[in-house]
């Protein structure tokens, strides 16, 4: 499932090589334990280290590499980020929210460690997070750090992803317009792409328009990025995406599919995507790989 079925050659090797560098780290930074909590050490290893696509790292990476950042340094905010976005989905599995027993291939945090464990690795790896990006190591400049800080901090909590996940499950009972599910898929998922694109020239000390064109494109793709995940809900196949088919239909979720049809949320993604490679002129063809990623976003059959 990590393995990008369809994408380009190149793209899915890139993609492969971040993804492993990336395993590779969180293995660090989530070491087996035998002290008496490794309830939670396990709760925490299964929610990050079984399967994903690290789409949100690669983005990351690609964007700190167009700003000559020290990939070990790029490779700890891509970790952060991934156990934010691990979080998130522990969360969004559990019972009282979308009821999941199924997420990458694998049983839910909850299903396999109970739902207290389950909370508490979502809490433990949101605040691991924090401090993994306030360390020294991320960078030397201490102001850079408390810019990643803010601006993670921004993009999860109420005005991001958390407030996202609340206007969801609103949407389930009441009937929402389509710029309402809009704001509400470009929080709950937009806005850490942002952070993901935005983190790399914030780490390169980037000029104001390279930061905000990344966090343009980004954002346009990350709301792509849903509206494909709704459209894989409906047709996609569990042994590909690793998660139970048509939950959200059977939940009445408010999504570009349920509002517009398949049809129609096809040709809303397509238009983003084309929406969102507008944003990478400004890189004059040095962002060819994030255009390669756009597109993949479109293809994806996981
Ligand atoms: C799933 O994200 C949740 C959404 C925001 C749609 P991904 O499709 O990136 O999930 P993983 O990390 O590859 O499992
Ligand atoms: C969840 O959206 C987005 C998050 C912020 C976790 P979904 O509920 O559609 O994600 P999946 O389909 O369970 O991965
Ligand atoms: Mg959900
Ligand atoms: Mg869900
Ligand atoms: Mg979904």
């Amino acid at each position: 499932m990590p393995s990008p079925r369809d994408a380009d050659p190149s793209l899915k090797e890139e993609m492969e090589q971040v993804a492993d560098a990336i395993n590779r780290t969180i293995t660090r930074l989530l070491p087996e334990t035998d002290l008496p909590e490794a309830l939670l050490y396990d709760a925490m290893r299964h929610g990050t280290l079984a399967g994903g696509k690290r789409l949100r790292p690669f983005l990351l990476m690609a964007s700190a590499r167009l700003f000559n950042v020290d990939p070990n340094r790029a490779r700890r905010v891509a970790a952060a980020l991934e156990f934010v976005h691990c979080y998130s989905l522990i969360h969004d599995d559990l019972p009282a929210m979308d009821d999941a027993s199924l997420r990458r291939g694998h049983p839910t945090v909850h299903v396999k460690y109970g739902e207290a464990a389950a909370i508490l690795a979502g809490d433990a790896l949101l605040t691991q997070a924090f401090e993994i990006i306030a360390e020294s190591e991320t960078h030397d400049d201490p102001r850079v750090r408390c810019e990643l800080v803010r601006a993670l901090a921004q993009a999860s909590g109420p005005h991001g992803m958390v407030g996202g996940q609340m206007l969801d499950l609103i949407g389930e009972n009441e009937e929402f317009d389509l710029g309402t599910i809009s704001r509400l898929q470009r929080m709950k998922t937009g806005k850490l792409m942002a952070f993901a694109a935005e983190a790399g020239a914030i780490l390169g000390k980037a000029s104001e328009g390279h930061r905000k064109a990344l966090c343009n494109y980004a954002y346009d793709l990350g709301l792509a990025f849903q509206v494909t995940d709704d459209i894989l809900d409906v047709e996609a196949d569990p042994q590909d995406t690793g998660k139970e088919k048509g939950k959200d239909a059977a939940a009445g979720k408010a999504t570009f599919v349920s509002t517009m049809g398949h049809e129609g949320a096809k040709s809303r993604a397509e238009m983003l995507v084309q929406q969102a490679i507008s944003h990478l002129k400004i890189f004059e063809g040095r962002a060819e790989i994030l255009k390669k990623l756009a597109l993949y976003v479109l293809e994806r059959r996981a």
